[in-house]
């Protein structure tokens, strides 16, 4: 065995530990990759991503990934007890429909976590919540949860439905997060899974980010995804290139000190690509 493929298969080995439980008692990967805009080349990539060690691969119906990722997981040698696939349904759509259809598109006879996309317009989506539970009470998904919402929407949820989600998908970096949503979930054991954790690439040149990442050795990238794992917050980055999936990984093997977490909190400008943080 080579040395590049024996350090492969150690980090797979490593990774596949970390995970976070959630409050129903299933673990979830305490890193996933994301598939937004992955629509070239989506099963190479996914399948590349799954032999570098990513056992958490997080769609939606609206990503058009779906099928890729689908072919590249009956392609790979894993068994489905393995990994862990999230998707969504549409806030507009009939949502226990939409589950069997990205099911179908995914060739799964079940997903780990499906979401609501985002809370509706004028109401938080009780419709579609209780379409999920049956969903999930039929085995078609294990867990269910949200995304986009604000800690008063999830409240408005478990008051109408009485089940807590046990996941809440939010963009979410030292560059735009809220320690009061953080405060809520820990609270209520909901896991924050981060969407664009490194908000896409615009704040990974910021001076105080970069030359702190210099300091522990690391890149800009694997300093945003590290702070979340030791907030307990689950990083979703999206990477399309080899080298970007496996530097994503690679950030098990240093911790950052309290002070620089402090100091990393201190960036918080809000920031979010579409103009405001639902959540905040
Ligand atoms: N629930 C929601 O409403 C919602 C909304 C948006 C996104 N999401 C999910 O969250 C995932 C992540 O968010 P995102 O895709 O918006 O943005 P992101 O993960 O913050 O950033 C992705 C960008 O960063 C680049 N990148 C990745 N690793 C890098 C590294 N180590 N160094 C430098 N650049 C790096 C990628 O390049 P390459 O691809 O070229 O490697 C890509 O251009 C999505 O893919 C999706 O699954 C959910």
């Amino acid at each position: 065995m080579s040395a590049t493929h024996f350090a492969l298969r150690t980090a797979i080995q490593n990774i596949a530990e970390f995970t976070v439980p959630l409050h129903t008692g299933r673990q979830m990967p305490q890193l996933g990759l994301g598939t937004y805009q992955l629509r070239s080349h989506t099963v190479e990539t996914v399948l590349r991503a799954l032999e570098s060690g990513y056992r958490m691969i997080d769609t939606s119906g609206d990503y058009h990934t779906q099928r890729g990722i689908g072919e590249a997981l009956s392609h790979s040698e894993l068994d489905r007890s393995d990994y862990f696939v999230v998707t969504k349904i549409e806030e507009t759509e009939d949502a226990y429909e939409a589950v069997r259809r990205n099911l179908g598109e995914l060739r799964l006879d079940y997903a780990d976590l499906v979401l609501i996309h985002r809370p509706p317009d004028h109401t938080v989506g009780e419709e579609s919540w209780q379409a999920l539970r049956r969903a999930k009470r039929e085995r078609l998904v294990r867990d269910i949860g949200v995304s986009n919402y604000s800690i008063e929407q999830i409240e408005e949820l478990v008051y109408r439905t009485g089940e807590m989600p046990a996941v809440n998908q939010i963009e979410w970096s030292p560059f735009g997060h809220s320690p009061r949503m953080l405060d809520f979930c820990t609270d209520n054991h909901i896991v924050i899974q981060a969407w664009s954790p490194l908000t896409r690439g615009l704040r990974l040149n910021d001076d105080k980010l970069t030359s702190m990442a210099a300091r522990y050795g690391k890149t800009p990238a694997q300093l945003l995804i590290r702070w979340n794992l030791q907030l307990g917050v689950v990083p979703l980055p999206k990477a399309n290139h080899t080298q970007h999936q496996r530097e994503n990984l690679d950030v098990f093997d240093f911790e950052i000190r309290q002070m620089d977490m402090a100091k990393l909190r201190t960036l918080n400008e809000h920031y979010s690509s579409m103009g405001v943080l639902p959540y905040v």
